[in-house]
Parts: C-alpha cells; structure tokens; sequence
C-alpha cells in the first residue's frame, strides 16, 4: 500500500473548532461501524485541541453510536509524567472521555509513566508488536485504523520535535524525545509507528496553526510534522482560522 503525504492529504475546512471537533467524532463512528472484523485501533493525540472531540464522543449525541466494545484506544505520544500530573494526556483524555464512558474500561492503553522513559517506551513498544502480533510493521497491514495527530507552532506533531534524534528513528516504534524548546521527557510514536496506519488525520484550530499548516503543505522539510506519512489517507481537518491564504 503506498499512501499520502503531507502533500498530497486531503483539506477540509470546517468554521470553527466545535464543526472540526463534530465532523471528527462522525468520522471516527463511521470508520468504526464500517470496520466489522476485528479491532479498530486509534492513537489519540494530546494537548489541548483534542479536547473538544473527546467530550462531544462522551456525549449523548455519539456515546450511543460509537461500538467501544471493538475500539482500542492508543497514545501517540505523553508527557513522562504521572498519569495523574495536569501534564498529562492520558490524564485529559480521561477527564473528557474514559471518566464518562463505562464501556471503554479495559480498551485504553496508556503509555506508561513509572519507569525510566526507555523503559517505559520499550514497554509500549513490546504492548504494541503483542496486539500486532508480529515485531516487524508490514506496510499491506496497517496497525492503527486512525492516528490522531496535532501540530505545535514549532511544526512538531506527536513527540517528534525540532533537531531531536528521534527524528531519525526507522527501525522502533516507540522512542523517546526531549525537546530543547517544550516541558517534559516525551515518549512518542515514531515514523514508521505512525506511518502502519489506514488514515492519519491532522486536527488543526486556530490561527496559530496557520503559519506552520501552510509551510508544511508546501513541503517545508524543515518541521517535523513535514515527513509524516501513511499507507493509506491522510487528512488535514481544519478550522477557517488555520487554512485562509493557503491552497
Ligand atoms: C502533546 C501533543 C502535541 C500536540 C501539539 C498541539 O503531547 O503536546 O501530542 O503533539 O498535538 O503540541 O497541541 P495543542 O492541541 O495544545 O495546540
């Protein structure tokens, strides 16, 4: 399966954070309900903008809709910070998601924060391969269904930061960073983890995101988020505020 890049994806422009958030949530019930053998795997970003869509799929509207018994929830990237720190995503996504919604129990896999960051990476790493069922990625069967991701205004996305080594990462799939510019050890997706997908989808508010949205359109390989790439569709979801001035 040869797929997108940061190129050739999709744009969809949506007027505000709240449609972004609404046209996310339809999208990730419809890709469940279609998929109707096996597990549909995701890996959630963090920060902030995924907010909103975790708490509308917690909501009356979409927790009736969405068939948790066969969605497994999956970090692409954590603060190494206790799960119970502010800074951490795992933290968040249960606060506006997991907290709410009984049926996911058991189908979230956090990335694991007690040891040192290498131990901890090469434990998610091993979780990983374990429900893929094999320790090499083959690129004509994908492991996530969907990856999440977002963007920093350094062009970052996941934990693949500016200048750090992971960035060169091809042969793990789970790695750590530490960026020279943002808080925290990170443990982060690399590459080719993200890459074993069937659709990456890029969620993007707000107009600080609109500088870095049209460098990296334009091929920008300077930033991270630049080199991402899947086997299947990838897809900036945007508000209007990211998107105005650039094709
Ligand atoms: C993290 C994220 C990171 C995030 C971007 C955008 O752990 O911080 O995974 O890659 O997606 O920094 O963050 P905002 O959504 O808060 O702008």
């Amino acid at each position: 399966m040869s797929g997108d890049t940061v190129k050739t994806a999709k744009i969809i422009v949506r007027a505000d954070g709240a449609e972004v958030a609404l046209d996310m949530a339809q999208r990730l019930v419809a890709l469940a309900q279609a998929k109707k053998e096996g597990i549909f795997r995701i890996a959630l970003s963090g920060g902030s903008t995924p907010k909103k869509l975790f708490e509308l799929l917690a909501s009356p509207a979409f927790v009736a809709r969405m068939p948790w018994e066969r969605v497994a929830f999956y970090y692409g990237d954590e603060r190494h910070v206790p799960h119970d720190d502010a800074a951490s995503n795992y933290r968040m996504s249960c606060e506006t998601l997991f907290n709410h919604v009984a049926a996911t129990e058991g189908h979230v896999y956090p990335i694991p924060t007690n040891g040192t960051a290498e131990e901890d990476a090469a434990s998610y790493q091993r979780l990983l391969q374990a429900h893929y069922g094999a320790q090499d990625l083959d690129p004509a069967r994908p492991f996530f269904d969907v990856v999440m991701l977002g963007m920093g205004q350094d062009g970052h996305t996941a934990s693949l930061f500016p200048r750090q080594p992971v960035l060169q990462e091809r042969e793990k799939w789970v790695a750590t960073c530490v960026p020279d510019d943002a808080p925290h050890t990170r443990i982060t997706l690399t590459y080719p983890a993200i890459a074993s997908s069937r659709h990456v989808v890029f969620l993007l508010e707000g107009k600080g995101k609109a500088e870095m949205f049209r460098r990296v359109r334009s091929g920008d390989d300077a930033l991270p988020s630049s080199h991402v790439t899947t086997q299947g569709e990838m897809t900036f979801l945007c508000d209007k505020a990211v998107t105005e001035g650039v094709s």
